[in-house]
């Protein structure tokens, strides 16, 4: 039980760390909370600060969701705890973050690193969902809530009740972090993607 209370510690605070803001004031001089969409996530990345810090911070972003669930599934003493639990709670940091005053980005990337390392099979399903609703919408927002909505049907197929309620609990934070973007898309001021 100590090793489960350290781990959960872990995940939080891992999870809550702004990469994409620690980024932008570091080597950009600038504040992501007043760019852009002023969301502290890869795409404000890759929208404020372009390709390159993009990158980096999908990665980061990434990692944090993973790092916590690949940790518990090589520690000893977890038991029977699941390691799904730990990728919820890092995504729970990215978006209630300690570091800022419990504010945070949307979950797409971290939420997505901790599903790659607990299940790389739903993992390749909604990234296919989010791109191709990319390629055809233009709209990185609306690709999030599709792959969202892709997960929580793919959880169900798992048959793994804590699967399940990690996939529920992870999309109904990711389209409900979007709800802006959603209002947005009606009133035609969504940006789109010029890239695809
Ligand atoms: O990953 C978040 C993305 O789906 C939307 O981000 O900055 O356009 O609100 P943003």
């Amino acid at each position: 039980m100590y090793t489960v209370i350290i781990l959960l510690i872990f995940s939080y605070l891992f999870g809550s760390i702004p990469f994409s803001l620690i980024i932008s004031k570091s080597f950009y001089k600038i504040d992501l909370r007043e760019h852009g969409s002023g969301n502290v996530g890869t795409t404000n990345t890759f929208r404020i600060l372009g390709k390159k810090a993009g990158i980096v911070v999908l990665i980061l972003d990434l990692l944090k969701g993973a790092i916590p669930v690949w940790t518990a599934m090589l520690v000893d003493g977890t038991g029977d705890f699941p390691v799904v639990i730990f990728g919820v709670v890092a995504a729970l940091g990215h978006v209630y973050s300690i570091f800022l005053k419990f504010k945070g980005g949307k979950a797409v990337a971290t939420g997505g690193g901790a599903i790659l390392a607990a299940s790389p099979l739903i993992f390749l399903v909604l990234i296919l969902t989010f791109l191709i609703t990319l390629k055809i919408s233009k709209y990185v927002s609306l690709s999030s809530v599709f792959a969202a909505v892709a997960l929580l049907i793919s959880v169900m197929f798992t048959g793994d009740p804590f699967m399940i309620g990690f996939g529920v609990i992870l999309a109904v934070i990711v389209i409900i972090k979007h709800i802006s973007n959603m209002k947005r898309i009606k009133a035609g001021t969504e940006p789109k993607i010029t890239f695809m």
